[in-house]
């Protein structure tokens, strides 16, 4: 027997990241990303010649650990273990929470890991799905429906990746309302909680022991390359996220921790610049929108990611090798993020790439729809 034969792997690539891997290089416009405008070292002025290129402690160095856990009412370092990127942390939750028997919720569309893990692994997968005609919110009288005896884990992400939409603080203490009812675990990917157009919601591990909060430095701090992500939850699950990453990265890159401790130092500063280039281009990329007949969307509340379609509907795979084919400009179509008639604009880059990228999407769209 083939090992390698598709229908016998375990794990299968994601077509997110098969995208991403083929073409993110190759093109000149990139407004499909969904992280703000990457550093250079450089750029940050960081010095890393004292750094030692040790092991780490496990679960994250104990300053790191400690500025990640100041941005949390009532946490202390104790809730909070540091990762391989928020990818880590969602592996180490799901494999440890969601056993071979158990069921798991996740709200779709988000970014694809959150699903596929469950999925490799063979667990009970159902998929909340946010619909265009609710805003892309969760509906929670469907996610109290689908909660089962088996049900451990449900996850949310928002503001969400693609659709930028963002809950409520009551939808929130709903949510956890349901985890505490029937002893399960909600676990929030708030990946992009600093960047939403409105005050967010605390953060879902401030409010419940039966609450997870899942977050990141690539995305806001646009810094994916140091890989480094967190979760924040109450101390059994620390423990076990601590026994999970032993046995798949040991520990964290000292290198990317120490980069880490240097920006969450200057994070007042550098949140500030954030948000002012988050909302530049948000005008930008807003007027855009209304100033154009091919695409509708419903306008991000939040985070650097919007989800377009076609006004008269259809997917957007051949527009999305068109546009970044020939106009090499990048977008993320739609049947990466297993929703076929949309796609992911990103507008967290750099501001003249935007404005030159959003006229090549202009002339393309020309060209595909006429
Ligand atoms: C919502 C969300 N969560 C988690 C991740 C994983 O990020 P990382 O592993 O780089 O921290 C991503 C990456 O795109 C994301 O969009």
């Amino acid at each position: 027997m083939n090992p390698f034969e598709a229908s016998r792997l375990v794990f299968k690539r994601m077509p997110l990241e098969d995208w991403f891997d083929r073409y993110q290089f190759e093109v000149d416009y990139d407004i499909g990303e969904s992280g703000m405008k990457f550093f250079s070292l450089g750029e940050l002025d960081i010095n890393l010649s004292d750094v030692e290129l040790r092991y780490g402690y496990h679960i994250g160095q104990p300053e790191l650990r400690r500025l990640l856990a100041e941005q949390y009412e009532g946490m202390s370092a104790e809730n909070v273990a540091v990762t391989t990127g928020a990818s880590e942390s969602n592996f180490c939750i799901i494999a440890h929470l969601v056993g071979t028997e158990d069921h798991i919720i996740v709200e779709h569309p988000t970014y694809p890991s959150l699903y596929e893990v469950p999925r490799s692994l063979g667990r009970d997968l159902s998929l909340l799905r946010l619909e265009w005609d609710e805003h892309f919110k969760p509906n929670m009288m469907k996610l109290r429906e689908m909660v089962k005896p088996n049900t451990r884990l449900i996850t949310l992400t928002h503001p969400n990746n693609p659709t930028g939409s963002q809950i409520s603080e009551e939808v929130l203490h709903e949510a956890i309302g349901i985890a505490e009812e029937n002893d399960l675990y909600l676990m929030v990917d708030e990946t992009y909680r600093d960047l939403t157009f409105e005050d967010p919601p605390p953060p879902a591990a401030t409010l419940s022991k039966k609450a997870i909060s899942l977050s990141s430095m690539s995305k806001v701090w646009g810094v994916p390359g140091i890989r480094i992500g967190w979760v924040v939850a109450d101390t059994p699950i620390i423990e076990a996220v601590r026994a999970v990453r032993e046995q798949i990265t040991i520990c964290n890159s000292s290198l990317g921790e120490a980069i880490a401790i240097e920006i969450l130092k200057r994070k007042d500063e550098l949140l500030k610049r954030m948000r002012k280039q988050q909302l530049a281009n948000y005008k930008i990329v807003k007027d855009w929108m209304d100033n154009q007949d091919w695409l509708e969307w419903r306008e991000p509340e939040g985070g650097i990611t919007g989800a377009p379609r076609f006004k008269k509907g259809g997917p957007t795979r051949e527009f999305c090798e068109l546009l970044v084919k020939k106009y090499k400009t990048f977008v993320v179509p739609g049947y990466g993020l297993e929703m076929d008639d949309y796609f992911r604009l990103g507008y967290g880059g750099d501001q003249e790439e935007l404005i030159e990228g959003l006229e090549m999407l202009k002339r393309a769209l020309k060209e595909h729809l006429g």
